[in-house]
């Protein structure tokens, strides 16, 4: 594996500019094959997973081209190859390509998706959703197989509100007949993104960032060209990070509005941050106060930036509170932090940090890429001058674009190891 290094102690300082979203990448890929056309995304990040679905959507019969952030998607030779192993076992967000190949062709073979898997990660609901609009589903060797003649629009509640789940029905359901209600819908802005994206290829889909969205078949949808909002959780952690190495940090092309939880939450731990248009700015204090975190469905607190916001919590004086509501175990993080001399137990669904004690250099694994985020803010709050190990940057690689060279920008001293 390969290990990022990181000599803390710098307060970061500086401006980093923010990537397209890759929860949107991921998933506006897949929705382009819906279009009988060339799909054209711009802001598209450099992530591994971006690579990976670039794959997957060659093995499909599409041509990709790459310019700079650009992607270019021509689905036109598209079919719906069986894709029972391999590259979809490498990502989570494969799970989109079910929904995106049974919309356009009635039929896909896609094998259950990979991905961090810091906990069970079920997709009943999405297969709930398919089945509500007549496909019929069998799980074979590992591969969901999914059959239609004809998709009919159908009302769909969600008992659990996934993002996934919404999105993927959102797909299958754009080309369908009549219309589909999805109920107790997930409202993340990376829904908007993709619902903006099939609207502009000509659906009709309405009522996303609601609890109800309203999807009218069309019978068919044009290529387009679509801008990928910018990506909150790199965001956000960006903004942890400065916080933890008391630096001040201006983080460009963002939608503040989407970073409304994380700026509250340092703001009631004592750092200072600026809203500006497209930017956030984020002054670190010498010291802060404890806060408890709830990590819930959009607009709270996302669960994507519990683990980076855990490492800036063993900087604040007293006890912090931290719950994941959404996933109850995305905790693995913790024995890593602990090496580095946090304090942190584990009770329930809850970390509880007793912070204040500067944390020392130790060899850590990340074990997701959340996880890795958090191991790499802990490590930049290091002050003895020791290096930090952090294994497993391919978890890393996974959701941060050009972390390095981010990092160094700002004047962090983080290098990569074979
Ligand atoms: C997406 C994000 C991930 C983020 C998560 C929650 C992508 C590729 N990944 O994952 O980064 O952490 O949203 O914001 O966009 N659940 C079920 N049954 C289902 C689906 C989900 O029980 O069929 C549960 C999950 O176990 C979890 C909760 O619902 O407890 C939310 O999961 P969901 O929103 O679906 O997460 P993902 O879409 O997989």
């Amino acid at each position: 594996m390969n290990k990022l290094m990181v000599a803390g102690g710098r307060p970061l300082k500086g401006t980093v500019t923010i990537s397209g979203a890759k929860n949107s990448a991921l998933a506006l890929i897949p929705a382009a094959i819906l279009a009988e056309s060339k799909v054209i995304l711009d802001n598209l990040p450099e992530l591994s997973d971006v690579e990976i679905y670039t794959e997957l959507l060659t093995e499909l019969g599409a041509t990709v081209e790459r310019n700079g952030d650009q992607m270019i998607i021509s689905p036109e030779g598209l079919r719906s190859v069986p894709l029972p192993n391999g590259n979809v076992k490498k990502l989570r967000a494969s799970y989109y390509l079910m929904g995106a190949l049974l919309g356009k062709f009635g039929e896909a073979v896609v094998g259950l998706p990979g991905g961090c898997n810091f906990e069970p990660r079920p997709i009943d609901q999405h297969i709930k959703g398919f089945e509500a609009l007549g496909a019929q589903i069998v799980n074979e060797g590992g591969a969901i197989h999914i059959r239609a003649k004809r998709l009919i629009g159908a009302r769909i509640y969600l008992d659990v509100v996934s993002v996934g789940a919404t999105i993927n029905i959102m797909l299958a359901a754009a080309l369908a007949k009549g219309i589909t209600t999805i109920e107790n819908a997930a409202k993340e802005p990376e829904i908007i993104d993709v619902a903006t994206l099939l609207n502009s290829m000509g659906a009709r889909v309405k009522g996303v960032g609601t609890e109800t969205i309203r999807i009218e078949g069309v019978e068919s949808l044009n290529g387009c060209r679509h801008s990928i909002i910018p990506d909150r959780i790199q965001a956000a952690t960006y903004m942890i990070a400065a916080a933890a190495t008391r630096g001040d940090v201006i983080v460009d092309n963002v939608i503040p509005k989407h970073l409304e939880a994380v700026s509250a939450k340092l703001t009631e731990m004592g750092v200072d941050v600026m809203e500006m248009d497209e930017a956030v700015r984020v002054i670190g204090k010498p010291e802060y106060q404890a806060v408890d975190v709830k990590a819930l469905i959009y607009p709270g607190f996302a669960t994507d930036i519990q683990s980076p916001m855990a490492s800036l919590l063993t900087q604040a004086k007293g006890t912090s509170i931290l719950t994941d509501y959404v996933y109850s175990s995305r905790f693995k993080y913790i024995p890593e932090l602990s090496r580095m001399g946090a304090s942190i137990k584990l009770e329930g669904r809850s970390a509880v940090i007793e912070g204040g004690h500067p944390l020392t250099a130790a060899k850590v694994t990340a074990t997701d890429l959340r996880a890795g985020a958090a191991l790499v803010v802990a490590g930049l709050t290091v002050t003895t001058g020791e290096i930090t190990e952090v294994d497993g940057l391919e978890f890393i690689d996974r959701g941060y674009d050009r972390l390095v060279e981010n990092l160094s920008l700002l004047g962090a001293e983080v290098w990569r190891k074979e």
